[in-house]
C-alpha cells in the first residue's frame, strides 16, 4: 500500500495520527493541544525518514526557480511553486489559487539608517491577493477543505483571516461563514468579507470570545474550520520563509522579526526554516523575534515570568486591531520556535506601533498597524544591544496599508493618540505628520505651501 505523504503530530503528546482522524476542533483527544503537519520521508521527528529518501537540495532550488517561468497556474503561486515540502494534496486538481505568494523583499534604507541597521528589509505579505499573509496558508487549507468535500468553511478573526478566506472559498465556489468582533476590526476588512459574499456574523464581543463560539459551531455543524489551529494554515504560512531564503540566495538572514496575535505566523516560519536546514537547504536559521503591543501581550508576559513555560490570557486592547487577541492558540509553538531559534519576544507601545508605521509608510511602502510593531520592536533590540548594526535584518509585513486607512488618518491628523501616549515620543511623531492642506483652489495658495513644505 502506499504511504501517505503527510500525517499529524500531536505537540503536545506527540501522538501521530492519520490525517482521516483528524477531529472537527483541530485539538488532540487526549492531551488537548495543536497538531503539526509530519512527513514521513523526511521530517525531523518521523521515525520513518530517511536521508536516502530526502528530496535533493540543488534540484529543489533549481526547479522551484524554473516555476517562476512557467505558465501553470500551480507554479505561478508562491505557495504552490514549493509544493514538494507541502505535500498535503492528494490530487493537485483541488487546489484553490489567486497567484498568492512571490511577494517583494524591499530595502528599508532610511528606517535601517535611523534604527541603526544597515541591512534592512521589509518582506511584504501585504502585497498578497487580498492584502494580508492569510493568502498564502488559505489557499493551502482551502484546498484541503475543497479535497474533503466541505461545501462550508468557517472561521473567527479579527479581519485579515475573514477577508482571505471568504475570497478563496468564493473562488472553489464554496460558502463562507465569517464570524468577527462587533466595531473591532478595520473597514476595509469587514468590505472585503461581504465584497466576496461571506455570511458575516458581528457578534457582541472580542476576537477570543468570536472563536469560542465558532468551536462550538464546528462541533454542532458540518463546517470545516479554517483558524490558525487548522495545521493546514501553517504548512502554506512557510512559503514566504522559502522565498526569503531564495531572495538571499539560500542564506539565511540574520533576523526575521513577526508581528504576534494568535502566534501562528512565526510558528510557521520558524517551522519552514527548520525544515530547510533539516533538508540541506540552508546552513543555519535565522533568530526569530515576535513583537506584541503592550496592550495585547500575553506571550510577552509568559516570556517573562516564566520563559514561556505558562500563560495567562489577558483582556486585550490595541489600536492595531489585527493583533488584538488575548488568548492566543498557538502560542506553545511559538515559544518552541523563538527558543529553537534563539530570538526573542518584546512588546511596544501605541505610540512607538503609530511612529513606526509612519516611517515604513514614508518609504513609500506602507503596511497596517500590527505590521510596524515589527519596527518599533527592532528599535527596542538595538537600543538594548540585542541586534547590531552589521546584521542582517527581515521584517515581516503582514498586511497592506490600505486595511486600515482610517488609523492612518487620524495618525496624521493628530488625533490617533491620548496625550499621555503620545509624549514620549511627540518630537519624532510631529516630524512625521503629513496632514492634509485644505486651501482655495488658488495657484498663490499652493505655491506658499509649496514654499513652507520646501522650509522656504
Ligand atoms: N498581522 C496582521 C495584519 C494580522 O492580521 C494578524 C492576525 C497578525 C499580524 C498576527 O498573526 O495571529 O499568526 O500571530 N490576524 C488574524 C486574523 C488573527 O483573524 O486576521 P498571528
Amino acid at each position: 500500500m502506499m504511504q501517505d505523504t503527510h500525517q499529524l503530530r500531536c505537540t503536545g503528546c506527540a501522538r501521530v495520527i492519520a490525517y482521516e482522524d483528524l477531529k472537527d476542533t483541530f485539538r488532540c483527544p487526549e492531551c488537548g493541544e495543536l497538531y503539526e503537519v509530519e512527513y514521513p520521508a523526511w521530517s525531523a521527528s518521523a521515525a520513518t525518514a530517511a536521508k536516502r529518501n530526502f528530496p535533493n537540495p540543488s534540484a529543489l532550488r533549481w526547479l522551484w526557480k524554473e516555476r517562476r517561468a512557467s505558465t501553470d497556474p500551480k507554479d505561478q503561486s508562491g505557495v504552490w511553486r514549493f509544493r514538494e515540502v507541502l505535500p498535503i494534496l492528494r490530487d493537485e486538481e483541488n487546489i484553490v489559487s489567486l497567484r498568492e505568494g512571490n511577494t517583494p523583499l524591499y530595502t528599508l534604507p532610511r528606517a535601517g539608517r535611523e534604527s541603526g541597521v544597515a541591512e534592512l528589509y521589509a518582506k511584504h505579505q501585504g502585497m498578497n491577493p487580498t492584502g494580508s499573509f492569510k493568502d498564502t496558508g488559505m489557499t493551502a487549507a482551502l484546498s484541503v477543505a475543497r479535497e474533503r468535500g466541505f461545501s462550508w468553511v468557517a472561521c473567527a478573526s479579527t479581519g485579515n483571516t475573514s477577508a482571505a478566506m471568504a475570497a478563496y472559498a468564493a473562488r472553489a465556489g464554496m460558502r463562507s461563514l465569517v464570524l468577527i468582533p462587533q466595531g473591532k476590526i478595520a473597514w476595509g476588512k469587514l468590505s472585503q468579507a461581504v465584497d466576496y459574499g461571506a455570511l458575516t456574523c458581528q457578534l457582541r464581543t472580542d476576537f477570543d470570545g468570536c472563536v469560542r463560539v465558532l468551536s462550538e459551531v464546528v462541533r454542532r455543524a458540518p463546517v470545516y474550520l479554517l483558524n490558525s489551529v487548522n495545521p493546514y494554515r501553517l504548512e502554506g504560512q512557510k512559503t514566504p520563509a522559502l522565498e526569503i531564503a531564495e531572495e538571499f540566495d539560500w542564506h539565511a538572514p540574520d533576523h526575521l522579526i513577526v508581528p504576534g496575535g494568535n502566534l501562528a505566523n512565526s510558528s510557521a516560519l520558524g517551522k519552514a526554516f527548520l525544515e530547510m536546514k533539516h533538508l540541506g537547504l540552508v546552513e543555519r536559521v535565522p533568530k526569530i523575534s515576535v513583537i506584541q503591543a503592550e496592550g495585547a501581550n500575553p506571550l510577552y508576559r509568559s516570556m517573562q515570568s516564566s520563559d514561556g513555560r505558562e500563560l495567562a490570557p489577558v483582556e486585550a486592547h490595541t489600536r492595531a486591531s489585527a493583533i488584538r487577541i488575548g488568548n492566543p492558540a498557538s502560542w506553545k509553538k511559538a515559544v518552541r520556535v523563538v527558543h529553537a531559534t534563539g530570538g526573542w519576544v518584546e512588546q511596544v507601545s501605541e505610540a512607538e506601533i503609530a511612529l513606526a508605521k509612519a516611517e515604513i509608510g514614508a518609504e513609500g511602502i506602507g503596511c497596517e498597524p500590527a505590521s510596524a510593531v515589527t519596527l518599533a520592536g527592532l528599535k527596542k533590540f538595538v537600543a538594548a544591544g540585542k541586534v547590531d548594526s552589521s546584521e542582517t535584518v527581515v521584517l515581516l509585513l503582514t498586511g497592506h496599508t490600505l486595511k486600515d486607512s482610517d488609523y492612518t488618518i487620524h495618525y496624521h491628523r493628530g488625533d490617533l493618540l491620548r496625550e499621555d501616549e503620545r509624549d514620549p515620543l511627540r518630537a519624532e511623531i510631529e516630524a512625521t505628520r503629513r496632514n492634509p492642506v485644505e486651501l482655495d483652489a488658488d495657484a498663490d495658495q499652493v505655491l506658499r505651501a509649496l514654499d513652507r513644505a520646501a522650509g522656504l
